[in-house]
């Protein structure tokens, strides 16, 4: 792994050199404004061959799923499989302008609607907008509708919304961003939302809660009825953060379950591309009541009439209608209006459709049955030495704990991984637990990958025993070992001369 050669030099730049080749002007030479002309940006000048091989080496320095084993909790990073690639890659999708009318760009919106179709019933709500660019998107679009629904009522007590302590930080964030309050409720002893400190807190100020279920520790919520009908008592509404929905398809709906609202992850459970911080798609879905709000345009559905007259018929002396399906972006009647420009990002949409009519109800369903089994493998296999905090069966993923041996933390088993050529799980998330390994691997990898998995794991924590410093000091493959994580986020170099 992470075998790349490394250039021989650093310094790649030599003066006069171009990755380029112009064909010779054939209009008038213009000088550029002044303000245009900066003669400090010093910038490398390197031949194409460099370039390319730049760029390469870079690349082949990453982890990805292509590449590598990467049990990422919460982040379900399965395989892309490539035929979407051809599929996105179709003209008709790729050369379609945005601004074209809707009579022109049928194919187009068919494939929404239909994307919308699935989704919908894959959830069992009422309806879907794919305009949000990623969860937390789609996050922010949810308590946006949930605001307005209380506001259209003439309800304008109600500005706290109720979030577990095991919630993702988009959900307060999101919360924050639409002008409310985030109360925070704590888990049971079996990492279930407490019951008792919910209902204290249910009464008619409550916008709703914000669930996420399977929550981040990997467990289905014992108690989902209960707090369902505490928040609905309360004239609540029941928001679902859809993150973890691979663990549930085909097999409960959120809709039929009681949520009002959720999002999806199209590039988690419906394996688009998670991209570096995007582009993502992060679908919502929204019961009838909150079906006006939706952000929009969404896409809908008329019959239009094709007349055929006598001179055009192929039948002489006779007239016929054809009866067309015809799709129109439509903009649902009170919504809280458009949160991304043109239609969302066409492209994941396009990836999403393909898997999900590649694989069908059964396929579906199949996903979910195995990535809990291999995560429930997992799990069995290795918790006598990673010890999970709330150990019941559970769902996608599952919360082990990284200090196994004196000084050992959990950085140091998440580094040393690396030098295995196996990417860390999600580390210190979710915060309420103690060290936490977040562990998902997905539904694609065989069980020869998960016991290669397993292997290593217990061989990190023997060398957690015996030759502590190697973990300290890991990882060693990489080209830079422990990095300042805190100063690369808060003073980042983005110059490549510094
Ligand atoms: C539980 C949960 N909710 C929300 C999000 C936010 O999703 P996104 O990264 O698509 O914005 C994540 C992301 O990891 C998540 O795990």
């Amino acid at each position: 792994m992470l075998l790349t050669p490394e250039p021989l030099l650093f310094e790649l730049s030599s003066s006069g050199r171009t990755a380029f080749s112009l064909p010779e002007l054939d209009v008038p030479t213009t000088a550029l404004p002044l303000e245009m002309v900066r003669e400090d940006v010093n910038l490398p000048e390197v031949s194409e061959l460099d370039l390319v091989r730049h760029y390469l080496h870079l690349s082949q320095k990453n982890f990805s799923i292509d590449t590598h084993f990467y049990p990422l909790g919460s982040c379900t990073m399965k395989y892309n499989p490539k035929v979407h690639e051809t599929a996105a890659a179709l003209a008709g999708f790729t050369r379609c302008h945005p601004l074209l009318p809707d009579e022109m760009a049928q194919g187009n919106l068919a494939l929404m609607y239909q994307l919308q179709e699935y989704l919908k019933e894959i959830v069992g709500l009422a309806a879907v907008s794919l305009q949000p660019a990623a969860g937390a998107h789609g996050e922010f679009a949810g308590v946006l509708m949930m605001r307005a629904y209380h506001l259209a009522r003439g309800d304008h007590r109600r500005t706290k919304m109720l979030i577990p302590n095991s919630a993702h930080g988009t959900n307060p964030a999101s919360v924050a961003m639409s002008g409310l309050e985030s109360v925070e409720i704590p888990s049971d002893e079996r990492g279930n939302v407490d019951l008792t400190a919910l209902k204290r807190h249910c009464d008619e100020t409550v916008v709703g809660l914000m669930l996420t279920n399977p929550n981040t520790l990997g467990l289905f919520e014992e108690h989902l009825e209960e707090v369902i009908a505490a928040v609905h008592q309360c004239g609540g509404l029941m928001y679902g953060d859809g993150a973890n929905l691979n663990a549930l398809l085909g097999i409960a709906r959120p809709g039929d379950l009681g949520f009002d609202v959720m999002h999806f992850n199209l590039h988690k459970t419906f394996t688009t591309p998670h991209g570096g911080g995007g582009p993502g798609s992060g679908p919502v879905g929204v019961s009838e009541q909150l079906l006006p709000f939706l952000p929009g345009p969404i896409v809908g559905i008329t019959n239009y009439e094709l007349r055929i007259t006598k001179s055009e018929s192929v039948i002489r002396n006779s007239q016929f209608v054809i009866e067309r399906e015809s799709y129109a972006l439509t903009m649902p009647e009170k919504s809280i209006g458009r949160l991304k420009t043109f239609h969302g990002n066409f492209g994941m949409m396009v990836r999403a459709y393909t898997y999900i009519a590649m694989l069908g109800e059964v396929g579906l369903r199949e996903v979910s049955f195995n990535a809990v089994l291999n995560a429930n493998y997992l799990k069995a296999r290795l918790e006598k030495i990673y010890p999970v905090k709330y150990s019941r069966a559970c769902m996608h993923e599952f919360v082990a704990m990284g200090d196994i041996a004196d000084g050992i933390h959990t950085m140091d088993i998440a580094k040393r991984l690396i030098d295995y050529g196996i990417h860390p799980p999600t580390v210190y998330f979710p915060l309420i637990v103690h060290e936490a390994l977040m562990i998902e691997p997905t539904e694609t990898e065989s069980k020869e990958t998960l016991d290669h998995f397993v292997e290593t794991m217990l061989k990190i924590a023997v060398e957690a025993q015996e030759q502590p410093d190697l973990l300290h000091q890991s990882p060693h493959t990489t080209p830079i070992g422990r990095l300042d994580e805190v100063g690369a986020a808060r003073k980042p170099v983005l110059c490549y001369k510094s």
